[in-house]
């Protein structure tokens, strides 16, 4: 009863801001998802995380578990599916990248596995909380990025690239394969990279996409991506979800 109490959903988070402050409203995630697309991808990516960030971290990181320890564990949990079908080839030396980091919730368990982890992500809100919340994983450095490149991350360096729940809200395709496109350079030769995409349209989603509701991946997609760069393209699989799915691809 008591814990239910402290758990503070984003509704009751504007709610109270509202009330306390006297402040306008902040924009609801409804009419966010509404408003008209900026003319600058980046800039509505980075206004809407950073709002996302600043207004209930944890729920829009992980709408189900977002509570103290549900959060912790489900980084744990979810660590270990990215890192799924790898394990025979993942070292304890290796250099991780982890795109669209949030707070940190994976990054802490990737610092225990692995001697350097680093992530990016283009919402100074989520930099600022990811900073705290792995501020005693000495091996893990957050990059604010630009939300399309990996710009100001070392060229061959990083052994394993991954990224979960976030090429799925992105909602142009650019920005995507620019991403494709600039891991390529970071990762080291042989060094492969993860990620999830959505592959079918979402129960209930507007008719564009949004900063949320993403932009769909197909074979076309990949095919492109092979096409622009020399990758060996490891494996395209089915996802719990049955609306994404998780690429791997590999640097010759
Ligand atoms: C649903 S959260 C997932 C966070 C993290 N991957 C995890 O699973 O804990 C999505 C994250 O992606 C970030 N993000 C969204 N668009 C991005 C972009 N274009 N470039 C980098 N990060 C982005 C958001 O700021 C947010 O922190």
């Amino acid at each position: 009863m008591a814990r239910k109490a402290l758990i503070a959903e984003p509704e009751m988070v504007r709610t109270m801001g509202y009330v306390a402050c006297h402040l306008e409203p902040p924009m609801t995630e409804d009419n966010r998802r509404s408003a008209p697309s900026p003319a600058s991808v980046t800039d509505w990516m980075r206004n809407d995380w950073d709002a996302r960030g600043g207004e209930n971290a944890r729920y829009y990181i992980n709408t189900n578990e977002h509570d103290g320890f549900d959060f912790a564990l489900s980084g744990c949990r979810d660590a270990f599916e990215v890192l799924g079908l790898l394990h025979k080839e993942l070292r304890h030396d290796m250099r991780l990248l982890e795109i669209g980091c949030g707070i940190g919730r994976m990054l802490q368990f990737f610092g225990v596995l692995f001697a350097e982890v680093h992530g990016i992500d283009i919402a100074p809100s989520m930099v600022t909380q990811a900073r705290e919340y792995l501020k005693k994983s000495a091996n893990v450095q957050v990059h604010l990025g630009d939300g399309r490149t990996l710009t100001g991350l070392p060229s061959s360096h990083f052994d394993l690239a991954l990224s979960f729940q976030v090429f799925q809200h992105i909602p142009d395709k650019q920005v995507i394969t620019d991403y494709v496109r600039d891991t390529f350079r970071v990762l080291r030769p042989q060094g492969l990279f993860k990620f999830l995409v959505k592959t079918k349209p979402w129960n209930g989603q507007g008719p564009r996409p949004d900063t949320w509701n993403g932009i769909e991946i197909g074979r076309p997609d990949i095919d492109q991506w092979l096409a622009l760069d020399p990758w060996r393209l490891r494996s395209v699989c089915d996802s719990v979800d049955p609306t994404k799915a998780w690429v791997v691809l590999q640097k010759p």
